[in-house]
């Protein structure tokens, strides 16, 4: 089934955690870098977060149907020990699962297990605010989803790249919309998601454009072209991959969404992918490289960014550890010496030095078989 962010980062970061726990410190969660997608309208943004997420929960479609920015916390958490097995058979949605659930900021309180329900309320609470008719808000939609598959992170879906007005939009909608995407993208910390269709020359490229802007160098910046089902028969994209159009420093990815018919019929996420799959393995252009295509091979590349972003601030956060430790030491000092069996700071120690040890082992398995340029 579909894995969402890679399950050994996301031990990685729990075991981390558990340090963290263990020392009794609070001011040391990892900043994690947030995700944004950035694209023109109808580029297949929603539909590439909703992959990767691996769960069905965003309004997607033709036209604008992302009307104000989608601010996703994943939060990993565990279900309870000894919990009972339960079942949620009053829910709608085939995957419902009492250790996965999705709350609202707007919401407090209100637990929802079903996502088809979650896809509901951000269409309510999106025409709440912003009419029916196309208007379109920077007031962004808080929502959480808990659940012990994913890794604690933030991801933001955004409204896309447009030029003229429709509906209820105001005349300087490019503007407005530019402006929104703006405050998103331009923070150090945000890795860009540029999503182009493949079906429309790389050099209109909205999004593209934009990241550009705000990382010229390319070090936060990945391009997902999308729609790739939809090109000319006899056309691909292997020369953009290659680097030969419009060079990447992080690279492109091809990947197959679901289509507006799949979305009406409801198509299931993991048949999605696994058509996706066979898509590229299956096709003349791509079969030799299926491995460097489609949603897998973006979650890899993303899980890469987020390791190397983690192995940058290991040593800031051991230098924290370290500097906890000695203040307890200290402490422990003052209070009449080491207690006769304690020994927990060697302990803390020796967790962190062996989750070190393990980290490199895990970055330097991800990157070695990971060609940023393929
Ligand atoms: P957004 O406006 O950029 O968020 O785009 P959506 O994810 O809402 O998708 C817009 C439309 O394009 C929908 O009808 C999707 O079904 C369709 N779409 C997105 N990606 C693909 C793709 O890879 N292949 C095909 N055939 N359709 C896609
Ligand atoms: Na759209
Ligand atoms: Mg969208």
């Amino acid at each position: 089934g579909p894995t969402g962010l890679g399950s050994e980062i996301v031990t990685l970061i729990n075991k981390l955690q558990d340090v963290f726990a263990a020392v009794g410190s609070s001011a040391s969660q990892i900043d994690l870098p947030q995700i944004c997608v950035l694209g023109s309208q109808s580029s297949g943004k929603s539909s590439v977060l909703e992959n990767i997420v691996g769960r069905d929960f965003l309004p997607r479609g033709q036209g604008i149907v992302t009307r104000r920015p989608l601010v996703l916390q994943l939060i990993h958490r565990d279900p309870p020990a000894n919990q009972k097995p339960q079942t949620l058979k009053e829910s709608g949605d085939a995957n419902a699962n009492p250790d996965e659930w999705g709350e609202f900021l707007h919401l407090p309180g209100q637990k929802f297990y079903d996502f088809n329900k979650i896809r509901e309320e951000i269409v309510r609470d999106t025409e709440a605010k912003t009419g029916k008719n196309a208007g379109i808000s920077p007031q962004p939609i808080n929502l959480r989803i808990f659940s012990p598959k994913v890794l604690t992170l933030t991801l933001v879906d955004l409204p896309g790249l447009t030029k003229v007005p429709v509906g209820d939009q105001p005349k300087d909608i490019e503007k407005q919309i530019r402006d929104m995407l703006m405050k998103y993208i331009s923070k150090p910390a945000c890795i860009i998601l540029a999503v182009s269709p493949a079906n429309v020359d790389l050099a209109n490229s909205d999004g593209l454009k934009m990241a550009r802007e705000v990382d010229p160098e390319g070090t936060r910046t990945i391009g997902v072209l999308t729609k790739i089902d939809l090109m000319d028969a006899g056309t691909d994209v292997v020369d953009i991959l290659a680097g030969r159009i419009i060079p990447l420093r992080l690279g492109y990815v091809p990947v197959v969404n679901r289509g507006q018919r799949d979305i009406d019929s409801s198509k299931a996420i993991s048949q999605a992918l696994e058509a996706e799959r066979e898509y590229f393995e299956n096709h003349p252009s791509y079969k030799g490289k299926a491995q460097y295509c489609g949603t897998p091979f973006l979650t890899r590349k993303l899980n890469m960014i987020l390791m190397h972003h983690i192995r940058a601030t290991l040593p800031d956060i051991k230098a924290r550890i370290t500097s906890q430790l000695q203040k307890y030491n200290a402490e422990l000092m003052q209070l009449g010496g080491p207690l006769a069996d304690g020994n927990s700071g060697n302990i803390v120690l020796t967790v962190i030095t062996e989750f070190t040890n393990e980290f490199r082992t895990v970055i330097d398995g991800n990157t070695n078989d990971l060609s940023l340029n393929e």
